[in-house]
């Protein structure tokens, strides 16, 4: 890359988004954030705090603003939240200002992924597979709308798909 410019990662819960936007982040010399992260750093309490107290609606305005503010920067590598994409605002955020990478994978992987982590207050039903499943059908159409680049995160570890999306860049 020549010059500093941003690298924003798309998909759903269990991509590994955090995971490969570390690794990417320090192969390019990039500062890496993770927008659920600069919520709770914003409010000072956890994502299930925000969405207990606030609502699913009261956490997608904090997520908003946040990728708002993150988007703005220079030289970031920036992972969003899987439902970050059903905003339009947000959609068009991250389609002007860097290159949107959508991180793919399969379902099982995601329910493998997700399983035993208690923070995503979207699975904590009986069933999380039937939540993915549905949440996929109305998303996966929006991370492919907005992808420049997309790479399978379901076979390969998280530093082999950070060196893929190095390569298509
Ligand atoms: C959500 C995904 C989560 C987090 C929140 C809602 C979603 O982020 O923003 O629990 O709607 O898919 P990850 O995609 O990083 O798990």
């Amino acid at each position: 890359m020549a010059e500093k410019r941003n690298i924003f990662l798309v998909g759903p819960m269990g991509a590994g988004k955090s995971t490969i936007g570390r690794h990417l982040a320090q192969m390019l010399h990039l500062e890496f954030h993770d927008s659920d992260q600069e919520i709770e750093n914003r409010t000072g309490a956890d994502i299930a705090w925000v969405f207990d107290v606030e609502g699913e609606e009261g956490f997608r305005v904090r997520e908003a603003t946040v990728i708002s503010d993150l988007t703005e920067r220079q030289g970031i590598v920036l992972a969003t939240g899987g439902g970050s994409v059903q905003s339009k605002d947000i959609r068009n955020y991250l389609s002007a200002r860097g290159i949107v990478v959508y991180l793919e994978t399969t379902i099982d992987k995601q329910v493998a992924r997700t399983q035993r982590d208690k923070r995503r207050p979207l699975l904590q039903v009986d069933d999380p597979r039937e939540v993915l499943e549905n949440l996929a059908e109305v998303r996966n159409p929006l991370y492919e709308e907005i992808a420049d680049v997309v790479v399978k995160t379901d076979e390969q570890s998280a530093k082999v798909v950070a060196n893929q999306i190095i390569d298509k860049l």
